[in-house]
Formats: structure tokens, C-alpha cells, sequence
């Protein structure tokens, strides 16, 4: 058992940008769950007319001018001027960087396509309406393929197509600052750097740009806690507090970059050019899914939606953390989201949480007893006394930036969807005024239970000042977000499960 996080599952530290034969997204201490090179740019000669239909897209192109998306011609063109280009992709096969190029390109390609009609109406401040129910054979055949050798869904996802894999370096040398990042694909104004749409996709990759220590601080927990023969208690916990407390400071550069949200993403402008990210699933513009031409024998198949949902930092800190989630459909939803990203994510995040529960992380963490009930373990040594103090503080301050992650992601969807639109799905397709609550009162109720059981607040192992601000700021939100929740269920006729 003792190395077999570190053996059964290999996290890179070289990410071996040149090596076509690994996926583009792997996990690595250095580049976190970002791909593991940059994306490529520009499809191979063979696909010279998709790259055309994607520079004419946009509703705004680089040049300026409205494409194709402006005036509702995608469509039409692309049943006229696309052939089927299913044998060239075979061509390439082998090289998955590139499949995950092809992928991301056919799927901006598709939703386009799918979700034009619903655009054209909104524009006009009309319902959404139907999308087109059905993908012509030469967009559904070459994404079918492309997503079944790059590792996805073929439909657009998070990491693969519409934020992970879509950027690129405007100056090659000055790497992934903020202000050398472009766009590759958009939809709707993103090809300009400085709009909504832009700033939406590139926090997403300015955040994730710090996932590296995250992984790192991640490993380096189950480290030490496997090193039981090599190191001494004392020596253990200080080992373990280290890695834990470059996972606190990893979060908390995470969440400072998310809040740049507010400025480079205008609430207002979120809602339009959100239309062609939906999903084909849970959505009343696809009431039955869609066919996919010559594809599952013609009966239609359904996605969920592109969502930052499909990030993989927060679900690894709720599988590292083993925050209890629910019993409520609501996670099974989460559940189904977590299906929805790169293969070598979800095998890092199920190893983590295998391991995590298997070492018993949080008792030890926590300095409970794995097999007395949650007993508290009470150390006779003032030293170790200290230690498991400190263990427990960071082991909280995790959790509360998993809080504040949360936290504002419902200030954005309030700001951004909630206040400009009655659409009552999400672009996954979950439900928009219950479903991120139900995850976030699962965290503070966790932050709330732990602090009790471990007498925060008072007696010998109080766990100071800070502490008590933290769990007065908890408690006030965990009652705001309950009245804020029943209001909007209450003004949209919604139930809370
Ligand atoms: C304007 C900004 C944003 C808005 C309006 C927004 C909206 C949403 C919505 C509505 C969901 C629900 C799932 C669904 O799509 O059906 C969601 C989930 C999620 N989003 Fe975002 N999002 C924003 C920014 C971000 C950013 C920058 C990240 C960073 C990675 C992110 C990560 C997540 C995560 C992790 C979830 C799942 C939440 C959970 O597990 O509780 N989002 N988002």
C-alpha cells in the first residue's frame, strides 16, 4: 500500500512537451492540470476550410468585421463548403496533441452549429427556442473520432475545447502572464483579448496556470504519511503540515486570480456569448438531444454543457479534504460532471480519493482516533501538542478556501446569470439556483462540524483568534446563503433538493 499512490498513478514533473504519443493533459507538479505543452494553434493543411470556417465565425472576427455568427449564415455554410475530412483525421491518429487540436476545432465547429438558432433569437430578446436536433454527418463523424482518440466526450468540454486548450501566447518568450494570453477560438467577441468572452476563458487558465503546487503539495502529503518507517511522529507531522500548507497557499493564489473575474468579465455580457456553450442535455433547446449523423445508429445522444464544473482543482480538494457531500440528486450531478474531463484527471482524482481514505488522512490530520468513534487523540508531548494544533488549523484553512472558491462562484452566478436571466439551467445543465448551494453548505457545514469536534474555540487545544473570525464569517454565510436560496426558490417557483 505504502508508495502506491506515488506508483499506480504517475504524476510528471517533466511534462515532455514533444512527445506526441502522451495525451496533451496529463497531471504534473509543474504545470498542474494545464496541458502539458501549449496548445497547438493551427490545424495541419488538410483542414485549411475548418480553419477558414473558423475565422469567419465569430460574431466579431480578429479583423473586426461580424462573421458568420452575426448574421446567422454559420449554418448554411457549413453544410455548403465543409466536406467530411473523417479519413484525413486518421491520418494524424497518433499524434494526440494534435486529435485534441482537431477535437477542440470540430467542437467549436458542432456547437456552433447546433446553437445558432438559439443565438439569432436571443440577440432579438427572444427565448432561446429550439437549437438544430440534428449534426450533419460532416461535423458529427470527424468529432466522434477526434474525441474517442484525444479522451473526451464528443461534445465541447472545459479542458479539451473551450478554455484549457484554447490559448495562445501572443509573445512566445514571455510565457503564461495574463497579458500574453489570446484566445485561439471564440465564439462571440474573444478573439479581442480585452472582452468578456476573452477575460471569462483566460482567469480560467490564469487560475489554473497555479495548479502546479496544488499537485505538488497534494503528493507530498501522502509522502510523508506513507514514509510512517522513515520518519519519526514529530518528524512526520511537520512533514505533513508543510505539504498541507503549500495546499493553503496554492488556494488562496487560485482564488486571489479569481477574483480579477469581476473586472476583465463584465456580468452583463456573460449571457450572450454563454449561448453557445450549453449543453445538449438537460436543456430545453434539446428537449430530446440531438442525432448525430450516421453516428449510434442515428438516435440521439446527449452532453452536458462546457462549465468550469469540469475543473479538476476543486474536486481535488474535495476528494483530498473528503468533504461529505449529500444525498441529494443534486450530487449526483456533481458525480456525473466529474465524468466530463481528461482520462489521466479522472484517474488522479479517484486515486486521490482512494488514497485519502484509505490512509485515513482526515483523522490523522485532525487527530482522531480511525477506529474509536471520531475520539479525539489527546498527545502527552506539548511539541506534538502543537503540531496536531497546527495540523487541524491548516486541515480548516483548506477547507475554508474551498469556502471562499465556492463562495464566490455564487456571487458570480447571482452577478452574472441569476440578476440577467430566468434560463433556469446552467450551461452543464444543472439546476441554477440550488445546485452550486448544495456544495457550498456542504463545505461550511464540514467547517462547522470539525470545529466543533475538535473544540476550536476553547480549552487547551483552542485554535486561536483567527480561527474564531473564520468560523464567525462560516456560520454567517451558511445562514445568508440559506435565506438568499429560499428567496430565488421562492420568486422562480423552485424546490430545494
Ligand atoms: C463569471 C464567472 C463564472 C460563472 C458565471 C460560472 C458559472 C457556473 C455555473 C452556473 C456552474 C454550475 C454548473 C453548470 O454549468 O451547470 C459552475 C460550476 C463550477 N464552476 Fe463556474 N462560473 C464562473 C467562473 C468559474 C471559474 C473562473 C472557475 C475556475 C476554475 C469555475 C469553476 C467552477 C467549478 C469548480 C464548478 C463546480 C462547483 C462545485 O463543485 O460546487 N467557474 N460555474
Amino acid at each position: 500500500m505504502s508508495s502506491s499512490l506515488l506508483s499506480s498513478f504517475e504524476v510528471l514533473e517533466d511534462t515532455k512537451p514533444h512527445d506526441v504519443s502522451l495525451p496533451a493533459f496529463v497531471v504534473s507538479t509543474t504545470r498542474g492540470f494545464l496541458p502539458r505543452m501549449d496548445p497547438i494553434v493551427t490545424l495541419p493543411s488538410e483542414f485549411e476550410v475548418v480553419e477558414a470556417l473558423l475565422r469567419r465565425m465569430p460574431v466579431k472576427t480578429l479583423s473586426g468585421v461580424p462573421g458568420l455568427l452575426a448574421t446567422g449564415e454559420l449554418g448554411d455554410t457549413v453544410l455548403r463548403e465543409l466536406p467530411d475530412l473523417s479519413e484525413q483525421v486518421e491520418k494524424y491518429r497518433e499524434n494526440l496533441p494534435m486529435m485534441t487540436a482537431l477535437y477542440r476545432d470540430y467542437s467549436f465547429l458542432a456547437s456552433a452549429f447546433l446553437l445558432e438558432p438559439c443565438h439569432m433569437r436571443f440577440v432579438k430578446g427572444e427565448p432561446y427556442g429550439l437549437g438544430r436536433s440534428c449534426l450533419p454527418a460532416q461535423l458529427s463523424r470527424p468529432i466522434v473520432r477526434c474525441a474517442e482518440l484525444a479522451g473526451f466526450k464528443p461534445f465541447m468540454e472545459y479542458a479539451g475545447s473551450y478554455a484549457l486548450f484554447n490559448y495562445r501566447l501572443e509573445n512566445p518568450d514571455a510565457g503564461l502572464e495574463y497579458s500574453n494570453l489570446r484566445l485561439i477560438r471564440a465564439f462571440e467577441h474573444g478573439l479581442d483579448p480585452t472582452s468578456s468572452e476573452a477575460g471569462f476563458v483566460l482567469v480560467h487558465i490564469d487560475m489554473v496556470r497555479n495548479s502546479g503546487p496544488l499537485v505538488h503539495g497534494t503528493m507530498s502529503c501522502f509522502r510523508d504519511l506513507t514514509n510512517v518507517d522513515k520518519l519519526p511522529g514529530p518528524q512526520q507531522r511537520r512533514a505533513f503540515n508543510e505539504g498541507l500548507r503549500t495546499i493553503v497557499n496554492a488556494m488562496q493564489k487560485v482564488n486571489n486570480v479569481m477574483e480579477t473575474m469581476w473586472m476583465k468579465s463584465k456580468p452583463r455580457s456573460y449571457t450572450s456569448f454563454r449561448t453557445f456553450i450549453f449543453g445538449i442535455t438537460s436543456q430545453s433547446m434539446f428537449p430530446d438531444g440531438v442525432v448525430y449523423e450516421g453516428v449510434n445508429d442515428d438516435k440521439p445522444m446527449s452532453f452536458r454543457g462546457e462549465s468550469g464544473a469540469n475543473d479538476t482543482m476543486i474536486p481535488l480538494m474535495d476528494n483530498f479534504l473528503q468533504i461529505p457531500m449529500p444525498d441529494t440528486p443534486l450530487t449526483e450531478i456533481l458525480k456525473d460532471f466529474r465524468e466530463y474531463r481528461p482520462s489521466k484527471h479522472r484517474q488522479f482524482l479517484a486515486e486521490v480519493k482512494k488514497h485519502s481514505e484509505a490512509f485515513h488522512l482526515k483523522d490523522y490530520a485532525l487527530a482522531l482516533d480511525p477506529k474509536g468513534n471520531g475520539r479525539i487523540i489527546l498527545e502527552a508531548d506539548e511539541e506534538e501538542r502543537e503540531l496536531v494544533k497546527e495540523s487541524r488549523i491548516l486541515w480548516l484553512q483548506a477547507l475554508d478556501q474551498v469556502r471562499d472558491f465556492r463562495w464566490r462562484h455564487w456571487c458570480f452566478a447571482r452577478e452574472y446569470i441569476l440578476k440577467q436571466t430566468s434560463h433556469p439551467t446552467a450551461t452543464g445543465g444543472s439546476p441554477i439556483v440550488t445546485w452550486l448551494p448544495n456544495q457550498l453548505q456542504a463545505v461550511m457545514e464540514e467547517m462547522i462540524s470539525i470545529s466543533k469536534r475538535v473544540d476550536g474555540n476553547s480549552g487547551g487545544m483552542d485554535l486561536g483568534p483567527v480561527h474564531r473570525d473564520m468560523m464567525e464569517l462560516v456560520e454567517r454565510q451558511h445562514h445568508t446563503l440559506r435565506k438568499e436560496v429560499d428567496k430565488y426558490c421562492q420568486e422562480r417557483g423552485v424546490g430545494t433538493k
